[in-house]
């Protein structure tokens, strides 16, 4: 009888136990910070975005078959003066449904509390509100971490010569 007790109470201690390390486990580290685009230069904001190849002659930033290089600068708020806290290099490539792009990007970090790189994915929908990306891996501080990343529009955009997106990073 006594034996009996002391195994029911010690299964419901390991349950208990294991559940509130699976919820941990599932709580995600959130960082947020700001991409700035520049796609004309001003003074000390030189373009972020180059179209490096042209495979029909088309320089339309939408036409298929074109390839391009940008490197955003990461701040730490939606201001243009705010600390720079990275960079985020990466490649872009027109998709020929929807006017998407295949993006993928070099989010390098340098803050008090991350020193690293995140790789990122997107099918990138350039008309859309938000976008989400995949967090495929990450080094230093972001060594073995994945998870998954929201942009969405901050200011600027079409008619202006630059554009800055919010984005919030889950990482698990
Ligand atoms: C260039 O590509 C864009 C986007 O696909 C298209 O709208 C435009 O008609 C093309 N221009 C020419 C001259 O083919
Ligand atoms: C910086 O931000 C201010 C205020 O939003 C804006 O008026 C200005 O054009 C921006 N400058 C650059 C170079 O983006
Ligand atoms: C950030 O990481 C780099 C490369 O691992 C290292 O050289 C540098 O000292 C680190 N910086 C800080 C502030 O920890």
């Amino acid at each position: 009888m006594k034996v009996q007790a002391f195994t029911c109470l010690l299964m419901v201690v390991i349950a208990t136990a294991l559940n509130g390390a699976v919820v941990d486990a599932k709580k995600p580290k959130v960082i947020e910070f700001y991409l700035h685009e520049q796609f004309v230069s001003e003074p000390g904001y030189p373009a972020t975005d180059l179209l490096a190849a042209s495979a029909t002659g088309n320089t339309s930033t939408y036409a298929f078959g074109n390839l391009g290089i940008s490197e955003q600068v990461v701040r730490e708020s939606a201001s243009n003066t705010s600390t720079i806290i990275g960079r985020a290099p990466g490649t872009f490539q027109p998709n020929k449904e929807e006017r998407t792009f295949a993006l993928y990007k070099l989010i390098t970090l340098q803050t008090q509390e991350w020193n690293g790189t995140l790789l990122v994915f997107c099918d990138w929908l350039g008309l859309a509100d938000s976008n989400e990306w995949t967090v495929v891996g990450g080094t230093g501080t972001f060594r073995m971490m994945r998870g998954y990343a929201i942009n969405t529009k901050a200011a600027g955009g079409a008619g202006t010569n630059s554009i800055t997106f919010k984005w919030e990073v889950y990482l698990y």
